[in-house]
């Protein structure tokens, strides 16, 4: 397949080797995933995310899936060396576990040749992969989502991260559906600040508990507020606002990220977030079945079909089961939350809500929708309940000149 200029469809299969004149040739090894079902479709789902993700560079870069030697890899072919940015954009993506240039050997055999990759993680990742819990969204596809995400913010309009790299300005990321913070840890990993809004207190608890112990094993500088969320004097649910610096030099520097838990429903925080404040909308929206398993903490399951059941769609933590009618509630508060040329990218269950319903929704709330996975390249199989797909939308118009820094 052959990267589409900018964020767009695949074009179908292709070849890397030779496609594009005077080419080099490299190939991506695929990081091992312990999940068996995840585990199939991972090159394929990696090949999709480098066809997107280069593609936004502008770069010409045909991308195919080979086994090399009985491993899965994905290989590419572009002209020229590969610049810093897609040397970053090969690093951060969702299960590149390695990177090597192809060259051939005199004998007609090939050698692989590694090619050091850049460090892009400014945390340990096991703050993403200790947590282990029912609901959990599994960090590749979390990784995924927010690599999509990033590009389609960088192939905007003029101005959609200041048309400079995204270190200019700390990015902004919003997670409404945040569990116990996956996407939020990963935003932390990748420079971000972010906030996350989570109805259950079961989970917020939990997400705080994980993140205090972790912080202060890795013996990061860091501060912790806990208290109540209130709007016009009544108690909306509760806020958790940590501070950390990655490094003791980063403190030093005074450079210091934000990680914020709201516990709230997710409708209901409009009046305590600051319009067009964030860049970012990056969630896994609830699967409208009793997926992997029910959850821990006394909360009822919601049950197969459950996103269909019930008068309002939510049970009586205030948990919305499905994603049809909590995103009917929540987009009108989501997408003002979002600046002009932000990008929203979300994963959901296409068993209870068909993709073209999803984009019907998210293009009735004002949001334009990307080509990013119109052609299938993103979904994939979960278990028997859950068919996952991936979409990208983005709110129209410029950034104003300050949010773009
Ligand atoms: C698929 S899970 C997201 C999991 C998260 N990415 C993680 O890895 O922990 C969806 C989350 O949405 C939360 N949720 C459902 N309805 C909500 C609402 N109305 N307001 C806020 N959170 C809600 C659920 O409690 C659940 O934690």
């Amino acid at each position: 397949m052959s990267a589409p200029d900018g964020v767009g469809p695949s074009e179908g299969p292709g070849r890397a080797e030779g496609a594009v004149p005077g080419a080099r040739r490299w190939a991506v090894l695929v990081t091992p995933v312990a999940n068996r079902v995840y585990a199939g479709d991972a090159p394929r789902l990696l090949a999709a995310e480098l066809v997107l993700v280069l593609g936004a560079g502008g770069r010409p870069v045909d991308v195919a899936v080979e086994q090399v030697a009985g491993l899965p890899y994905v290989v590419l072919s572009s002209p020229g060396d590969l610049d810093d940015r897609s040397r970053r954009a090969v690093a951060s993506a969702s299960t590149a576990h390695a990177l090597f240039e192809r060259r051939a050997l005199p004998d007609g055999a090939e050698a692989l040749v590694p090619v050091p990759l850049p460090a892009v993680d400014l945390y340990d990742d096991d703050l993403l992969t200790i947590p282990k819990y029912p609901g959990k969204t599994n960090e590749h596809v979390t990784r995924l989502l927010l690599d999509l995400a990033v590009a389609a913010l960088e192939e905007g309009p003029a101005g959609a991260v200041g048309g400079a790299p995204a270190a200019a300005r700390r990015l902004r990321l919003l997670d409404p559906l945040a569990g116990r913070g996956t996407t939020l840890h990963l935003a932390l990993m990748a420079g971000m600040d972010a906030t996350g809004v989570e109805v259950d207190a079961g989970e917020v608890d939990a997400h705080r508990a994980f993140l205090v112990r972790w912080l202060r094993t890795k013996r990061l500088k860091h501060t912790v507020d806990a208290g109540r969320l209130k709007v016009a004097g009544a108690v909306l649910g509760e806020r958790l606002r940590v501070e950390v610096s990655p490094s003791k030099e980063a403190a030093r520097a005074g450079d210091v990220q934000v990680l914020e838990v709201l516990r709230a429903d997710t409708a209901a925080v409009g009046p305590v977030l600051a319009d067009g404040s964030f860049d970012l909308l990056v969630t896994d929206a609830p699967y409208g079945v009793q997926h992997g398993s029910a959850r821990a903490g006394g909360r009822g399951p919601a049950g197969a079909g459950a996103g269909r059941g019930g008068a309002t769609g939510r049970d009586r933590g205030g948990r919305d089961r499905g994603p049809r009618d909590l995103l009917e509630r929540a987009l009108p508060v989501w997408v003002p939350l979002l600046r002009r040329g932000g990008v929203l990218a979300m994963s959901w269950n296409t068993h209870v809500l068909p993709r073209p319903e999803v984009v019907a929704l998210l293009e009735r709330h004002g949001l334009e929708v990307l080509a990013a996975g119109e052609d299938g390249a993103l979904a994939h199989r979960v278990d028997q309940a859950v068919h996952r797909d991936l979409v990208l939308a983005r709110r129209p118009g410029r950034a104003p000149a300050a949010a773009a820094g």
